[in-house]
């Protein structure tokens, strides 16, 4: 009959939308987090992340937009449906996955903790007890540094991004900074002449994983990046990017 047509046409013309073009989603990052996600020269968002989720997408046959995003406040982006997709060097943990869905693992991190170059004071997180300490807020280095300090301590200083943490040690306004090794050492890396280094060898802390966030019960949207995500550590793309970043 008229209707049955009706609607077998309908359902045809709005498939075909779907399937001639991906779908983009739009992905939120605070580009300060040389290698993993930083602005180059010429502005554009460039990193290990998003080469990362780049090739995701291009397996699972999505397009994906950046958005720089202020890490303080990038949860609530997905909430709002103002981001799809968080990719921010995100670890996954327990209290996060309240509030938003997490991608399987995509890379493995630490806390390490910077000194001035000389100091020797400092050769574990315990020795930060009686120590002014920089941290970018919000972040699992800054969870760390609070269960140590204590929650309301005036020894920790917060930054909105991880370089003025580190510029704040540089400035000796603190006597240390915590957070994710790779950012670290990038960082000390890229700024020999700045005095500062990392503590090397300590054993404190534990592993973190990053995943790449989605709004709680988005599953669709998961499963497709999950299904990238396998289908690039399978056929050697996931080790060339990390081969490109920090060396095979
Ligand atoms: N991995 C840490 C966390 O999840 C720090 C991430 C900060 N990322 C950034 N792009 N600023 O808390």
């Amino acid at each position: 009959g008229k209707k049955t047509e009706q609607a077998s046409a309908s359902a045809g013309a709005a498939s075909t939308p779907a399937a001639s073009a991906a779908k983009e989603y739009v992905v939120g990052t605070d580009a300060t987090y040389a290698p993993f996600e930083f602005q180059n020269d010429k502005k554009e968002i460039v990193g290990f992340d998003i080469d990362v989720l780049s090739a995701v997408a291009a397996k699972a046959g999505f397009k994906v937009k950046f958005v720089n995003t202020p890490w303080e406040g990038i949860f609530s982006t997905l909430q709002q449906g103002d981001r799809d997709i968080l990719t921010s060097a995100i670890t996954i943990t327990d209290e996060r996955k309240q509030s938003m869905d997490f991608s399987d693992p995509y890379f493995e991190a630490r806390q390490l903790i910077a000194v001035a170059k000389g100091v020797s004071d400092i050769k574990t997180f315990q020795d930060l007890k009686a120590k002014k300490v920089a941290v970018q807020t919000g972040t699992t280095g800054d969870d760390v540094v609070k269960k140590l300090l204590g929650k309301t301590s005036s020894n920790i200083k917060r930054f909105e991004s991880m370089p003025l943490a580190l510029k704040e040690l540089e400035s000796g306004g603190v006597q240390a900074a915590v957070g994710d090794n790779g950012v670290v050492i990038n960082y000390v890396k890229n700024n020999p002449q700045n005095g500062i280094s990392v503590v090397a060898d300590d054993k404190s802390f534990s592993a973190e994983f990053y995943g790449f966030a989605v709004k709680k019960g988005n599953k669709e949207l998961l499963a497709k990046i999950n299904s990238g995500l396998k289908a690039i550590k399978a056929d050697g793309t996931y080790d060339s990017i990390y081969a490109k970043y920090f060396g095979a």
